[in-house]
């Protein structure tokens, strides 16, 4: 089959990782007689410096227009001080509303590779552990366009006139969380059967109505053994067993931050790849998909030959499993990046973690990326 992609490099590391992504997409889909048409556009950082905003609208068309969009990492210190609306992560807002990419999958799991990198000790990632390893994997499944994002917001001056305020609202409407809580019970189905709903039930109405709908949807799914904690306890239990999650499902905000926590606890924010997918439109081959590692723009870096491109690469591999159903290709460039560490290749931002016992090589973004391609 032929795909037409749109490549977003973006800012800092993000066209220098996007490229190995590029690259790994082309030989995996190879076999297969896959061919991959890319159509590079500028947001972010870029974007700003070249038309003045952030997410120009013929991008977004454009970005439409394809089958699915790859996306390095946008921002930037030189963009840090202009107004909310005008900075680089607008485009991501953007990218996400206009795409309509409502559910963003972020797993984490340990790298046995990397295992020394995880700040947890092994009775910790042992206590949740259904088969006693010190190990986890777990999805993040986070509502992505709705909720206090994109809510009503604003800022205004009391009545009297003697205080200024500013607001963010939280609201979620039935559809928004039954559509992003499906995407997570069919995960869950094809994972280990366990779904966790992540709130704040015990104070806000928003998470109660989420509870319900979710009460009402587990019905629907007996073999997935549903369950609830509040968010705080959420945060605690993923540094304390967490080993016992294997889906979470929460909203927008709740979601950011508790993939920040998940994404430190597998050792490295450098290895972490998402897939934020939507509906399928009728008249389109393929639903929406946006997919991009975890990691930032990372611009101290950016342009040496030192960033770890095996997000990005990893990134194109969920791109191939949920945009267009190439298991089989997804899992050749997953076990690429495996063999690549275990053969001990390193970018610094990932050497002398241990866990391994091989010597590592301690290399640039190109030798890695190389090697990737080697093993493909
Ligand atoms: C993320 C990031 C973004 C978010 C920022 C850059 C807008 O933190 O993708 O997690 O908050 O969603
Ligand atoms: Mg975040």
């Amino acid at each position: 089959m032929n795909f037409n992609i749109a490549l977003i490099g973006g800012d800092g590391i993000g066209p220098e990782v996007t490229a190995w992504a590029v690259k790994s997409v082309e030989k995996a889909g190879l076999a297969g007689g896959h061919t991959f048409k890319w159509t590079e556009l500028q947001a972010g950082g870029c974007a700003i410096d070249q038309t003045g905003e952030p997410l120009p609208q013929d991008v977004l068309k454009k970005a439409k227009a394809c089958d699915a969009l790859l996306l390095g990492a946008v921002g930037g210190p030189k963009w840090e001080n202009l107004p909310g609306n005008l900075r680089p992560e607008r485009a991501l807002l953007g990218l996400r509303a206009g795409l309509g990419v409502f559910a963003n999958l972020r797993p984490a799991y340990l790298l046995l590779e990397l295992k020394d990198a995880c700040p947890l000790k092994d009775e910790v990632l042992k206590a949740g552990n259904s088969e006693g390893k010190a190990s986890f994997d777990l999805l993040i499944v986070r509502e992505l366009t709705g909720g206090i994002y994109f809510g009503e917001r604003g800022r205004g001056i009391n009545v009297s006139g003697s205080e200024d305020f500013a607001y963010d609202t939280e609201k979620y409407s039935r559809s928004e969380i039954e559509r992003v809580l499906r995407v997570a019970y069919d995960a869950a189905a094809k994972r280990r059967g366990k779904l966790c709903l992540v709130d704040k039930a015990n104070v806000l109405e928003s998470s109660r109505f989420w509870r319900e709908i979710t009460q009402e949807m587990a019905k629907e799914y007996p073999n997935i053994e549903t369950s609830y904690l509040y968010v705080d306890n959420a945060a605690m239990q993923l540094i304390r067993a967490p080993g016992q999650f294997d889906v979470i499902v929460t909203s927008n905000l709740f979601g950011d931050i508790l993939s920040d926590e998940a994404s430190v606890i597998s050792g490295s924010i450098g290895m972490l790849a998402s897939a934020s997918i939507g509906q399928k439109e009728p008249g389109c081959k393929y639903p929406p998909g946006m997919y991009e590692p975890i990691h930032g723009s990372a611009p101290d870096i950016a342009g040496k030959n030192l960033a770890n491109p095996l997000a990005a690469i990893l990134s194109g591999a969920m791109m191939l499993r949920y945009s267009f159903g190439l298991e089989t290709e997804a899992l050749k460039i997953e076990q690429a990046v495996s063999s690549v560490l275990k053969a001990g290749y390193r970018t610094k931002d990932i050497a002398g973690r241990g866990g391994s016992s091989v010597k590592e090589k301690i290399t640039g973004t190109k030798e890695i990326g190389e090697a990737v391609l080697a093993a493909l």
